[in-house]
């Protein structure tokens, strides 16, 4: 029979991920991490210039027992080891998914250990706790990813409150679009990086930010229009256009605004600490220019390591562990969904 787990004060948890383009196992032993493995099909989706649905599902299906395998292995454990199963549910792409889900589903009855069913965002959030022992709510964090843009107040381990977000497109979407604009390859976010390091910021692109909005309210299509009209004004007119100038005046006014609205909410809130998670927030101008203003404004900063930043499953073990103490365990009939709310 299913069910009657021993419940442990530094549990082994194996934390999987297959929402989009990474297949991803991890294991933590309490809040160390054990070991991270990620299988990516990301080059096989640059051939169409984004995720395709089906060739993500049919990549989490040849994967996903390998870095389950591996990762245990890396960790220096056997499957006997494993006190719990920690799987991303949503949100995600369907397909994907279910075959993360389904997997877990079936790891942890053969194990009989407790299925925990994570909120990819929240895997995101939770990331901070693998680089800090110490790190304790309340603190602030900044969130960008592809889907999602926020300043959250996290109060408990398990209690947010969204400061602001976004009312259109994510950060990582509006640097997806800009890379497809200027002829750059998937994934567009690295490599605007990359062709930002050799410009300069000297076009005048709107701030992604609602002014004078009564709330924290960020924008990311104004910008991103602004973007293609420069670009194609200039090729209706013959004018070369410089890529990386543009790619480099793009990055800072997609970034300036959240990197200066969460030290304004840390300021304003008393809290001491920010943390910060998403892919967005594996680029290297916004962490250089986070800590910088952190430090300026006397803020502790905890700023995962750029693997954790992106999607991977060492912040799904993470959320496990914080969804364990809380003893929220999912039953095995628990579907995936491709849209959850914030957090
Ligand atoms: O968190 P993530 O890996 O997946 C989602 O949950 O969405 O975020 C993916 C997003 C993509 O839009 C990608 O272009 C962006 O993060 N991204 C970056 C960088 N690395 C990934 N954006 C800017 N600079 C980067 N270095
Ligand atoms: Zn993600």
């Amino acid at each position: 029979m299913y069910g009657n787990f021993k419940i442990k004060e530094n549990p082994c948890i194996l934390g999987l991920e297959s929402s989009c383009d990474e297949t991803a196992g991890a294991v933590v032993r309490g809040r160390k991490i054990l070991s991270n493995v990620i299988i990516s099909s990301a080059s096989e989706q640059a051939k169409y210039g984004g995720v395709v649905p089906e060739i993500a599902s049919r990549a989490h299906t040849d994967a996903v027992n390998k870095v389950a395998v591996k990762a245990v292995a890396d960790a220096g454990l056997t499957f006997k080891d494993i006190d719990a199963v920690a799987v991303t549910y949503g949100a995600g792409l369907l397909g994907a998914l279910l075959v993360g889900l389904s997997f877990a589903k079936s790891l942890a009855y053969t194990l009989n250990v407790p299925l925990i069913a994570v909120n990819h965002i929240r895997g995101h959030l939770s990331a901070s706790y693998l680089c800090s022992e110490e790190l304790e709510p309340p603190y602030v964090t900044l969130l960008a990813s592809g889907g999602h843009t926020a300043v959250l107040h996290t109060k408990s381990y398990t209690e947010f409150e969204v400061l602001g977000a976004t009312c259109d497109d994510a950060a990582g979407e509006a640097f997806d679009k800009v890379a497809r604009v200027l002829s750059l390859p998937y994934p567009g976010g690295p490599n605007v990086q990359k062709t930002a390091e050799t410009g300069k910021p000297v076009i005048p692109f709107p701030q992604a930010l609602v002014k004078n909005s009564r709330n924290m309210q960020f924008s990311y299509s104004g910008l991103k229009t602004a973007v293609i009209n420069y670009c194609h004004n200039s090729a209706q007119k013959g004018e070369e256009i410089n890529i990386h100038d543009v790619a480099c005046s793009f990055q800072r006014s997609a970034i300036d605004p959240l990197v200066a609205k969460t030290v304004e909410s840390a300021l304003k809130l008393g809290v001491k600490t920010v943390t910060a998670g998403g892919g967005v927030t594996a680029n290297d101008y916004l962490r250089t220019s986070l800590s910088q203003a952190c430090q300026k404004a006397g803020l502790k900063l905890i700023l995962p390591e750029k693997v954790y930043c992106t999607d991977n499953a060492g912040m799904i073990a993470s959320e496990g562990l914080v969804q364990y103490k809380a003893g929220n365990f999912a039953p095995l009939s628990i579907n995936a969904q491709a849209h959850i709310p914030l957090v």
